[in-house]
């Protein structure tokens, strides 16, 4: 699985297990590390930056493999700045933006050598982020887990790589190692993976959320505005669509009120990340699992390396 992103990041294999947001944790990441292929973790895992720091440099203390931060780029994530000087003082390898212009993250990564990769679902942002300086894209398509594009695998990698000079990397629908040779053949240089490795024994989630995995389809993903205000693919279990039938007024009400409108969003929002936060740790009724389709190839729990070994 050699191509210009695993030369690029001098890794064996061109996998990267996806950033998950109260998903991915230090285990998971050396798991990964320690199997031949690189990973990411969201800054957004972290409650304060010593905390960010200290899981960064246990990563660092055990291996000396490349790896990378998600950061959220937009205005939403207060806590930016300081999370990208964490990121340069310890010399990540390379960053994943997400949700806003990463042209400043770019600039300040550069002198130091360390890679910029930007999420992207179409060919006009593509080309922005191209022309900003970034080292690649990742082309999240219409069966990815989390926020998803809106574009099939087959009609976007072929789309950009045409389009750009820069890897064109693929997420979104990935579960066995077919996927990625399908990946590869549509012109990926590489390939990012979510959703198989929330249900892995060093997944940082409650059971319940690890056993949902398993028991439910792709049939069951839904994408919903309901929990954080953007749309998001969750299960749809029992609770979430007891949130459909609830379509609150007065939030629609609050929405269309032009002085309301931006508080509204922030507070649902952080509602939203907070139902999360409790659904993926704790037992509760309230479950709301964010999960790609891709569940549907999920038989057991697994650890990072059997997954991976599936994969490579
Ligand atoms: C539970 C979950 C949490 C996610 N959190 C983030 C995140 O914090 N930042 C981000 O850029 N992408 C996030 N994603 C998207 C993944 O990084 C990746 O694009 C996606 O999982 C690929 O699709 P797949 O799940 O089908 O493998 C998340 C996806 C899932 C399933």
């Amino acid at each position: 699985m050699k191509t210009s992103l695993s030369e690029m990041l001098g890794v064996e294999h061109s996998i990267i297990m996806a950033p998950m947001f109260l998903v991915t944790n230090v285990e998971m990441m050396i798991g990964a590390l320690d199997n031949g292929i690189t990973a990411a973790i969201p800054a957004l895992n972290f409650r304060t930056d010593d905390d960010m720091r200290s899981a960064l440099n246990e990563i660092k203390a055990h291996t000396s493999k490349p790896f990378g931060v998600n950061l959220i780029v937009n205005k939403s994530n207060i806590k930016l700045k300081k999370q990208l000087q964490t990121c340069l003082d310890l010399e990540v390898a390379f960053i994943i933006t997400s949700l806003g212009n990463p042209e400043e993250i770019i600039n300040k990564c550069k002198p130091k050598g360390i890679k910029v990769f930007c999420d992207v679902v179409d060919l006009n942002y593509a080309k922005k982020v191209e022309a900003s300086g970034a080292d690649a894209v990742i082309a999240v398509n219409s069966e990815a887990g989390g926020h998803s594009g809106n574009l099939a695998q087959s009609e976007l990698i072929p789309k950009l790589n045409s389009e750009l000079n820069i890897p064109v990397i693929s997420a979104g629908g990935i579960s066995c190692k077919g996927d990625i040779d399908k990946a590869f053949e549509l012109g990926a240089q590489g390939v990012s993976v979510g959703t198989i490795f929330i249900a892995s024994d060093e997944a940082g989630v409650s059971e319940d959320y690890k056993n949902a995995l398993v028991d439910y389809s792709a049939n069951d993903i839904i994408m919903t505005s309901h929990i954080s205000g953007t749309p998001l693919t969750v299960i749809n279990t029992p609770y979430v669509k007891s949130l459909k039938s609830n379509n609150g007024w007065i939030k629609r009400k609050l929405l269309n009120n032009k002085k309301l409108k931006k508080i509204t969003k922030l507070i649902i929002m952080s509602k939203g990340m907070n139902s999360l936060k409790k659904a993926a740790t704790k037992p509760t009724y309230k479950t709301v699992w964010v999960a790609g389709p891709s569940i549907e190839n999920i038989t057991k729990i697994n650890s990072v390396t059997d997954i991976i070994k599936s994969l490579t």
